[in-house]
């Protein structure tokens, strides 16, 4: 083992998502945050065939860089990185041994993609141990979707890819409208008069939640009508279940949401900006049922404090944060 001290830091920060959930993985449009709260690794490359990482509180662990099955890496935080060498390498990426250690400022199971986090920051570590002529020519979007893949690779979890491209593109101080279909992503830049917070209310999972089935009915809505980027309303009919008419119609409200709200801030019209964020979180309870009452309260009460213009619930689901807008 090398005990040489760290020549090597990275970070990669967390995010939460201003609005536009549950639309990436229709190549629809989302609006999410860096924050100022990072995952860092700090470490030393090796000859060795494997990637010894510590986490003061989560325990060691060693992954062999042969490995074949990420999924079963334990301790399983240690899956995400895991999951990213298992991508890097089938992209070609020569591997190289690697020792160190991994903290992160981020609560785990907050949604505020503590996971992405990682995940950026393991594949910032494995493509800066290569020599410039031998690192492969992975742009922002091909290395979001390397993580994206891993993330799956490791949890089962068919994410879209807007956590993973907004930690790697994002900018503190600036939101990321990312369109899921060109995957063409804009800054926005927050106005001075409105601040943003996040505030914590439960813990979640997204494994073994109902992520996967919302991720399923959405397919099963664009093998009837087509892609839902391209759909209207009226294309709503086509479906035969109510579910999925309330499924297809917080897509396309959201979509549309979205697009409103970067166009009420650069207006300046926090009002309609924050009246968007509630209708959003509206839609996440009634049509997209992602939603739990502890959310609903935390986002009603944040509503009732003073110089609140909007607050909903943001990322996944099933807890996590909520998001709040308000005048500064
Ligand atoms: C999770 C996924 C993202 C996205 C959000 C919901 O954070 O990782 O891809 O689908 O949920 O907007």
């Amino acid at each position: 083992m090398n005990h040489s001290p760290p020549n090597l830091t990275v970070r990669a920060p967390g995010r939460i998502n201003l609005i536009g959930d549950h639309t990436d993985y229709t190549g629809g449009f989302v609006l999410p945050m860096t924050l100022d709260l990072h995952t860092t690794i700090k470490g030393t490359f090796t000859n060795e065939r494997v990637w010894r990482l510590e986490s003061e509180s989560h325990g060691t662990a060693i992954i062999d860089l042969d490995i074949e099955r990420p999924h079963q890496v334990e301790p399983q935080w240690a899956r995400y990185p895991a999951g990213v060498l298992v991508e890097l390498r089938s992209l070609g990426t020569p591997l190289r041994g690697f020792t160190g250690t991994v903290s992160t400022e981020l609560p785990i199971g907050a949604g505020l993609s503590s996971s992405a986090a990682l995940e950026v920051a393991t594949a910032r570590v494995a493509l800066n141990g290569l020599p410039g002529d031998s690192r492969p020519t992975l742009d922002d979007v091909a290395l979001a979707r390397a993580c994206q893949r891993a993330e799956f690779t490791a949890t089962g979890i068919p994410c879209g890819i807007m956590d993973q491209l907004s930690i790697i593109t994002g900018e503190f101080g600036y939101a990321t409208l990312i369109d899921c279909t060109s995957l063409d992503v804009t800054r926005v830049r927050i106005p001075d008069s409105v601040r943003i917070e996040h505030r914590f209310i439960t813990s979640r999972t997204l494994v073994g939640s109902e992520y996967a089935d919302r991720v399923a009915q959405c397919r099963e809505i664009e093998s009837t009508i087509g892609p839902l980027r391209q759909a209207s309303i009226i294309d709503l009919d086509r479906l035969d279940s109510d579910v999925l008419r309330q499924r297809a119609r917080h897509v396309l409200s959201e979509n549309l949401r979205v697009q409103e709200f970067v166009d009420a801030l650069s207006r300046s019209d926090f009002v309609e900006a924050g009246r968007l964020m509630v209708a959003s979180h509206r839609s996440s309870i009634d049509d997209f049922q992602t939603s739990t009452p502890a959310m609903d309260d935390a986002v009603e009460s944040a509503l009732r404090e003073p110089g609140v213009l909007g607050a909903r619930m943001t990322g996944g689901g099933f807890g996590g944060c909520i998001v709040i807008l308000h005048t500064t």
